[in-house]
């Protein structure tokens, strides 16, 4: 039986994230624990939280998990790992161990679709020289996967959201527009090169981004995911205390997701990040409407955002490039902190 896992949802990957309003809201009533071990919790909206052991080794701990964002079940565990692990990188850690989450409804798909997507896992976990050790599987529908994944750290090495400075230039290093192609794909409205693109995209290790940002001793990143490009630079230019200046025209797009969203594709994501980030930012008043709903795009897997000092910027674009990231761009700049966080120009 030949299995299309997109069949089965109505939004897979970071898209099926709950809205960030409704988190955040939620969030403000969770007690942090307490303890100067620490270094690094949901205060600061990381992508992974941080804990010293001594003096030398801090462990960074995260997870991820979604349903499909593709139709072969390998291919989403490629993607879903690599998602799972992305966190770590972002903030400069070594991807060390994990363990599965599954939730696979056993009655609906035949269990050769459950080991094809732990393979795809596994084979993924391993090119980032990760062990899975273990998991644990729900019988649920849709199915959804991912990891929680244990990566190393040198407790004064490490890269957050607040790590951002005035007058620091801002690389980005994977294209935008997954959620957009996704959407268009169930429509039949993307080309077999655009979806093949956003696939080879999303399966792409943040490894060599994080390893082009610890050679140059970046402070600030974050990996944009389900919150989009705007509200993952929101979240950092909140953390660092500072403002962002981007420019949508510089920012590199996957294929032809500018046409799909002329053509009316935009996904329920999009506008859900919009609302939790549109009372922070400053929309130029000619700002083109494609570009400004690609910023609240959904990533899966989405690549490295980063800022450097403007002398670091060639030295660092250039190992980008030799890294295979051919795509890495410098996408805006940042300032003192002003009246908005962002300020989203064309
Ligand atoms: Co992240
Ligand atoms: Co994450
Ligand atoms: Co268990």
């Amino acid at each position: 039986m030949k299995v299309d896992l997109l069949q089965m949802v109505e939004y897979g990957g970071c898209s099926a994230k709950i809205s960030p309003t409704q988190l955040e809201e939620i969030l403000k009533y969770l007690p942090l624990p307490k303890d100067p071990n620490i270094l690094v919790d949901i205060d600061t909206h990381d992508d992974a939280g941080v804990y010293r052991v001594n003096n030398d080794l801090a462990l960074v701990l995260t997870t991820d998990f979604f349903p499909p964002v593709c139709s072969d079940p390998y291919e989403f565990g490629q993607i879903a790992a690599a998602n799972s692990i992305s966190d770590v990188y972002a903030m400069g850690g070594d991807p060390v161990l994990a363990l599965n989450i599954m939730m696979f409804p056993a009655a609906k798909l035949p269990m050769e679709a459950y080991a094809d997507i732990l393979k795809g896992g596994f084979d993924k976990a391993t090119e980032a020289g990760v062990r899975i050790i273990g998991g644990h599987t729900i019988d649920d529908f849709p199915p959804k996967y991912g990891l929680a994944v244990v990566g190393y750290i040198h407790p004064e090495k490490i890269i957050t959201n607040a790590g951002v400075r005035p007058d620091d230039s801002l690389i980005l290093t994977k294209p935008i527009g997954t959620g957009v192609i996704l959407a268009g794909h169930r429509l039949g409205m993307v080309s077999d090169n655009d979806l093949n693109e956003a696939k080879r995209l999303m399966k792409l290790l943040n490894r060599s981004g994080a390893e082009v940002m610890k050679k140059h001793n970046i402070k600030g990143a974050t990996d944009i995911t389900g919150f989009g490009l705007a509200g993952h630079a929101l979240k950092m230019a909140k953390a660092s205390g500072v403002s962002l200046k981007i420019n949508m025209k510089e920012v590199p797009l996957i294929g032809n997701s500018y046409q799909l969203i002329d053509d009316g594709c935009i996904p329920g994501a999009s506008f859900r990040n919009l609302e939790y980030a549109e009372k922070n930012i400053d929309f130029a008043s000619d700002l083109d409407y494609n570009l400004k709903m690609i910023a609240f795009d959904a990533q899966t897997s989405g690549g490295l955002l980063f800022s450097a000092p403007p002398d670091k910027v060639n030295k660092i674009l250039e190992d980008l490039q030799s890294a295979g990231l051919l795509n890495s761009k410098v996408i805006g700049s940042v300032t003192e902190s002003q009246e908005k966080c962002i300020y989203l120009n064309n």
